[in-house]
């Protein structure tokens, strides 16, 4: 979609996420079960959305924290892999970060996290000069990264639209359960948010709405150019100062259901960066999340296989 290759930076959290197959149900109490095989998968929100907007086709930049470790390994060999230019703060006290992610058989996971190198993880760490010649900064992995959560975050968005960058913010689900101050930690950096993305619970959570599209139209009042909401198995729906617009999700098995959130992200703000208009940037986005959801083996799609897929029909 792009005309030339975009230029993307993306700053949060690295992760790497220990993945089950997807399991059935597990009854309450003591259990013993067994998986062919568990996965050490690269994750963390912002290093998922830079593997997937490299492989889409954009020049990407992630800034980051590991550890000195294995899992530090994992991710620096994925970035490379991915040709994605990794800018690392080590911290070699602290454990790279690492989730374990149990997947369910009929949709839906419990993901654990231990946040380890990510607490150390500043905004210096970001290069004033990576701005320049960008032409968009996505932060994610909000809560993991717990340096830049609030005014340090606002400060490094406002530093991009000063510099001319579009932005985007993701803050995920709160481990916290949304206590007052870090909603408001949320809600300071949205006056310098292009994009906010969340899922139904997160905008309603964020708003202090009960109806996510009220809840859309209300972060929209408080900022952001436009606000997108995931809607798992429905699609997504995003609310701009020139209306609304809709699109069904793709229908796919469900494979790996970890990180469906930021490759839609990352299709989104390529799509958008494109030229893309609402509707094709919505519909580019699910296409996209559904290929990571159905197959855990390539979770990155290319720009070539998105295409393809939207193009079908979203009817079963
Ligand atoms: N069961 C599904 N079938 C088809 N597409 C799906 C399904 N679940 C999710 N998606 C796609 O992935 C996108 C993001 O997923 P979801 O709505 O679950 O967001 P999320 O809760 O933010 O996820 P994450 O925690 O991964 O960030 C959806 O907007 C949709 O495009
Ligand atoms: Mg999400």
């Amino acid at each position: 979609m792009a005309r030339r290759q975009p230029r993307v930076v993306a700053v949060g959290d690295a992760i790497v996420d220990l993945v089950t197959p997807p399991l059935p149900p597990i009854p309450p109490g003591d259990f013993q079960g067994h998986v062919p095989g568990v996965d050490a998968l690269p994750g963390g929100n912002a290093t998922n959305f830079a593997l997937a907007i490299a492989s889409l086709g954009a020049r990407t930049s992630f800034v980051g924290a590991i550890g000195v470790d294995p899992n530090g390994a994992v991710l620096r060999d994925a970035y490379r892999r991915h040709g994605v230019r990794a800018i690392l703060r080590v911290d070699p006290r602290r454990p790279t970060g690492a989730t374990m992610a149990l997947t369910w058989s009929a949709g839906g996971r419990a993901l654990i996290t231990a946040l380890g190198a990510n607490a150390s993880l500043v905004l210096r760490d970001v290069p004033s000069r990576l701005l320049e010649g960008s032409d968009h900064l996505h932060r994610s992995g909000f809560w993991w990264t717990q340096r830049l959560i609030g005014r340090p975050t606002s400060l490094l968005l406002a530093r991009a639209r000063r510099r001319g960058l579009t932005t985007s913010l993701d803050v995920s689900t709160d481990p916290h359960g949304w206590p007052e101050d870090r909603i408001a930690a949320v809600r300071a950096c949205l006056p310098n948010v292009t994009t906010f993305f969340g899922s139904e619970v997160e905008v309603c959570a964020v708003a202090g709405r009960s109806s996510p599209i009220e809840a859309a139209e209300h972060l929209r009042s408080l900022g952001p150019e436009e606000v997108v909401v995931h809607q798992a198995d429905r699609g997504a729906t995003v609310v701009h100062r020139s209306g609304r617009s809709t699109s069904a999700a793709f229908s796919v098995p469900i494979d790996n259901p970890t990180g469906c959130g930021d490759v839609f992200n990352a299709a989104y703000v390529y799509a958008r960066l494109g030229g893309a208009d609402l509707p094709d940037a919505l519909r580019f986005g699910n296409a996209a999340a559904a290929l990571h959801l159905r197959d855990r083996r390539r979770p990155y799609p290319s720009d070539a296989a998105v295409r393809r897929l939207a193009r079908t029909s979203t009817r079963p």
